[in-house]
């Protein structure tokens, strides 16, 4: 059985000299803390399409991720949990002979089977029909590179909700990879509030278009509550710039809070800036969703 998420996560107040100067209030949502195997927006995503696996029938989930992906190990944690199979789709043929990284071990130790496959090829079978994985693979419940599909971001509208008292004054912050985060998050907000994603890659046009499309297949319809900052992507997916990193562990240092750095530290950083250039309206208050956990410490 899959251990159940421990919810409301935490709204932890920050003392924060830069947004105080601001005028602006601080707030972590700390769901980090949500579920030990499967934390962050991975439970938010995950859980409902884990629900609707065990309700369908199925026996095996299958899902797609780089040689490092949190999707991919908390998809193998929960099958594992559930009792599941489940297979991963791995982006880089040349990993099927190295060692294992990792990422990778920990996933194969929660019992998912690894196909590497050619860039060229993950491409196609990540974005394509599944036909082809169907037949390799038996039926199984795919789920999309990232988890984010229409019930993902019905998940992610679960954390606004949690959330008492928001108005015209919120604005909520999350990190942007596939989107299904933001999407979610801005479809759950009460009118007033607003949502701002912080994109951790490069992906100007591209970005928006993946959360209205997220939105429009959950809801059947858009939101204009919402936008999204390309500023802070430090170079792009994965990259984690000098200033990230010196950011994150003062940041670390100063309110004791674990910042996971590719998605997190980014999004911490933007709000933090926004705020040193005035950007922020006084008196809005800001709540990061603390959306993941950093790496475990490569073994
Ligand atoms: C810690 C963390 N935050 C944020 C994201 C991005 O969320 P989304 O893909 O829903 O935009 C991810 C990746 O899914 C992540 O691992």
């Amino acid at each position: 059985m899959l251990a159940p998420a421990v919810l409301p996560t935490p709204l932890q107040v920050l003392a924060d000299p830069v947004a105080a100067r601001a005028g602006v209030e601080l707030r972590l949502k700390r769901d980090d803390l949500a579920h030990p195997a499967v934390p962050g927006n991975k439970w938010r995503k995950l859980a409902p399409n884990l629900d609707g696996a065990v309700a369908d029938g199925h026996t095996r989930l299958l899902t797609f991720g780089g040689a490092y992906s949190t999707h991919v190990r908390a998809v193998a944690a929960a099958a594992q949990a559930l009792g599941l199979a489940s297979t991963g789709v791995i982006r880089g043929d040349e990993l099927a002979m190295a060692p294992r990284n990792w990422s990778l071990r920990a996933a194969e130790a929660a019992g998912m089977e690894l196909e590497f496959v050619s860039r060229a090829a993950y491409r196609a079978l990540a974005t394509g029909e599944h036909g082809e994985l169907l037949r390799r693979w038996g039926r199984c419940l795919v789920l999309p590179e990232g988890g984010s599909n229409a019930l993902a971001v019905r998940g992610a509208a679960e954390i606004p909700a949690e959330i008492p008292g928001l108005g015209e004054r919120d604005l909520l912050c999350c990190p942007v990879g596939t989107g299904g985060t933001l999407a979610g998050i801005a479809a759950g907000l009460p009118p007033g509030a607003r949502a701002l994603g912080v994109a951790v890659l490069r992906g100007e046009g591209y970005l928006e278009r993946e959360v209205t499309d997220l939105q429009l297949a959950a809801y059947g319809r858009e939101f204009d509550n919402w936008r999204i900052h390309h500023g802070h992507h430090g170079g792009g997916y994965g990259r984690v710039p000098a200033e990230v990193q010196t950011f994150a562990a003062e940041f670390e240092q100063r309110h004791g809070v674990p910042v996971e750095r590719r998605y997190v530290a980014k999004t911490l950083l933007a709000v933090h800036d926004l705020a040193a250039a005035g950007e922020l309206a006084p008196g809005t208050r800001v709540t990061v969703v603390v959306t993941g956990l950093p790496d475990p410490v490569a073994a």
